[in-house]
């Protein structure tokens, strides 16, 4: 059964661009309620071991630079079927080949400064909402 639960970012360029009340708006019309949320910047050391798995990819360094250029919002979200549904409204990962009316289409500058991330899996999902959040923090 799908899990019920994705965690996503809004990465630093939706901050920097005042999109993101717009984007939580969107998550939100989607169905998705948000279970955790915080404002907060990736270190260096934090933004290479969230993004580890990408480590020996020639954009790795770049996807660093970014991820630590300013403040990211980190939140856990939930709905039925949450990681592939949350995948669907966020849309390709260059917003040049995401389908019209996802987020990326609408707000992400470039395939790398793309605006928001989403879990690729449940398994994933539970992985990387620990990084950012204690149980404590969850409603
Ligand atoms: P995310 O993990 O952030 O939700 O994005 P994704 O699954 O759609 O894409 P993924 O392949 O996991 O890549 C992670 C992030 O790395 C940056 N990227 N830049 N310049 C490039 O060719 C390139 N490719 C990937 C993006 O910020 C992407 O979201
Ligand atoms: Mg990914």
């Amino acid at each position: 059964m799908a899990g019920n639960r994705t965690f996503t970012m809004l990465k630093p360029d939706s901050i920097e661009s005042g999109n993101i009340g717009n984007i939580l708006q969107m998550i939100s019309n989607a169905g998705f309620e948000i279970k955790a949320m915080k404002l907060t910047q990736l270190s260096e050391d934090r933004a290479k071991k969230f993004y580890e798995v990408h480590k020996e990819r020639p954009f790795y360094g770049e996807l660093v630079e970014y991820m630590t250029s300013g403040p990211i919002i980190a939140a856990i979200l939930e709905k039925d079927n949450a990681v592939e549904d949350f995948r669907t409204l966020i849309g390709a990962t260059d917003p040049a080949e995401a389908a019209d009316g996802t987020i990326r289409k609408l707000y992400a500058e470039s395939k790398g400064r793309n605006a928001v991330h989403g879990s690729d899996s449940d398994e994933n999902a539970v992985i990387e909402g620990n990084f950012h959040f204690e149980a404590s923090e969850l409603v």
